[in-house]
This record gives C-alpha cells, sequence and structure tokens, in this order.
C-alpha cells in the first residue's frame, strides 16, 4: 500500500498526526546547483539540478533543515528513526540541527561510488561519497536494527559503515531521469535494515520514488511527498511497476497454497 502527496513537505506533514511513523527516509536538496561545474561521460556539464536545489544562504537553509526535521520528530513514533542523506552543502547543517532537535545519531554511513566521475579540473581529491545519518527519535529510543539481515548481505560478516554502492544504473531510470536519483541497492538495504513488513515508511522529497520502491517490494507501507506533479507522476510509475509484481508472487502463493 502506497499513497503520494503533492506540495511543500512541511506543509503536506502538518496535516499528518503525530507519531504513527515507523521510519523515514529523506534526500533533501543539498542546495548545490550554484551554476557550477562538473563532469559527466567525460564532459563538462552544469551542476545545477533545479531551481529546488538553488541556495537560499546559509542561515536560511539551516532554518529550512530544522523545520522539516522538526516535522519530521513529530510524526516518528517514539522507537522510529530517521535516515537522512547529504553531501558537504547540506550534511553539517542537518547534523547539527538533529542534535539541537533532542535526535539520538545511530550511524554516519559513509556511501563511498566506486565509479563516480572523474574530477576535470585536478584541482581537488574527486568527490566520490555521500553521508547518511541514521538517527533515533530521542535518547530513549529502542530503535530497531535487523542485524541478522545485515550480516547475511555481508557474507557473514558484520556489515560496517562504509558501504560501497555504485550510483544509480542506466536499468533503474527506464521510466524516465530524475537529475538525483538514488540507487535501488541503496533504499533496498535502508529499508531492511531498520523497518519491519508492515511498517509506515515515508519520504518527505521522494522524487522518482526509489524509496516507494524499496518500502513496497519488501512488504512496507509508504508514504511519498514531492513538489513535483512530474516527479510524482515518475514515482507512481516506478512503484506500480514493483506493486504489480508483488501482487502476481502473492497471487501465485495463494493458488499455491489453494492447490
Ligand atoms: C534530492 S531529490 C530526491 C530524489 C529521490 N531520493 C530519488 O531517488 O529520486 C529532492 C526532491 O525534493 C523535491 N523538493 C524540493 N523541495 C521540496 C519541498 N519543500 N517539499 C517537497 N518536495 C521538495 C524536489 O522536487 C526533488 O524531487
Amino acid at each position: 500500500m502506497y499513497k503520494l502527496f503533492r506540495g511543500d513537505c512541511l506543509e503536506v506533514m502538518k496535516s499528518f498526526p503525530e507519531a504513527r511513523v515507523d521510519m523515514i527516509f529523506a534526500d533533501p536538496p543539498y542546495r548545490l546547483s550554484n551554476d557550477g561545474l562538473t563532469c559527466q561521460s567525460g564532459k563538462w556539464v552544469s551542476v545545477n539540478k533545479g531551481e529546488w536545489d538553488r541556495s537560499e544562504g546559509l542561515a536560511s537553509d539551516h532554518e529550512f533543515h530544522l523545520a522539516w526535521l522538526g516535522e519530521c520528530r513529530r510524526l516518528l513514533k517514539v522507537d522510529g528513526t530517521l535516515w537522512v542523506s547529504g553531501t558537504y552543502h547540506a550534511i553539517f547543517s542537518i547534523g547539527y540541527a538533529l542534535q539541537s532537535l533532542g535526535f539520538r545519531i545511530l550511524n554516519d554511513i559513509c556511501w563511498f561510488k566506486p565509479n563516480a566521475s572523474p574530477n576535470l579540473s585536478r584541482r581537488y581529491f574527486t568527490a566520490s561519497h555521500e553521508t547518511l545519518i541514521w538517527a533515533a527519535k530521542s535518547d530513549t529510543s529502542r530503535h530497531y536494527f535487523d542485524y541478522e539481515a545485515m550480516r547475511a548481505e555481508n557474507a557473514g560478516k558484520q556489515m560496517r559503515s562504509m558501504w560501497s554502492i555504485p550510483s544509480t544504473p542506466a536499468r533503474e531510470k527506464t521510466f524516465g531521469k530524475h537529475p538525483t536519483q538514488k540507487p535501488l541497492t541503496l533504499l533496498r538495504r535502508i529499508v531492511s535494515a531498520s523497518s519491519r513488513p508492515g511498517d509506515i515508511v515515508l519520504d518527505p522529497f521522494c522524487g522518482s520514488g526509489t524509496t516507494g520502491v524499496a518500502a513496497v517490494e519488501q512488504s512496507r507501507r509508504f508514504i511519498g511527498i514531492d513538489r513535483s506533479h512530474e516527479y510524482l507522476q515518475l514515482a507512481k510509475k516506478r512503484i506500480e511497476s514493483v506493486r504489480q509484481q508483488s501482487d502476481r508472487v502473492m497471487e501465485a502463493a495463494e493458488l499455491y497454497i489453494a492447490d
């Protein structure tokens, strides 16, 4: 089951009742669209992702993070957890906001992209990672972690906080493109590590719906919010495709049981 809402996530979240959500994954605007250049397939291209990603200055960007994270905290159940992804453009402000609001940081994951584009300017190290902060609602939260699933995924060894996952492959873009679409491997791991079947998973910046796909595939209930109608259409197509597949598997299982 899933539901998609179009609008500003702050306003949409304010309309939801408190303490009903088990897990939140948020991939907010990193505010890095500053007319700079980057390299893609060996060519210089603009770093701009869209107007929604433009910085409004350090103080205003921090206020924005405080506001939406505050709403997320209100929506989380007492034992709920929240994940946020970001690069250095936003992640330090987000980390400070999380601590100011009373979240307890559980892990900071380094998501290493082994296929990151080279740095054409040769004046910096090649940016090849993002940070994922995983936090519990408060100091007293008894958060859920599927330790065994993570160990099994890591060939029987404890899963570490450094994840090597390539950036989103072309085969995950067959329904259309989003400029900052996250890879399914990343979201599948997050959903499986920190939520149970039947749980409510929320993504306030759902974009192309990657969190929804991973959640619905793994029998979680999903709520996605985005300002863009176009991105929500894409999210709907992607989530519907896996929902129909999982429904077919369920139907086949029921037929098998009936025989
Ligand atoms: C970094 S992208 C998320 C990408 C997503 N994780 C995916 O895999 O496709 C951020 C998204 O937030 C949306 N957005 C930006 N500001 C928003 C706001 N205030 N409320 C709701 N959505 C917003 C943008 O339209 C964009 O799709």
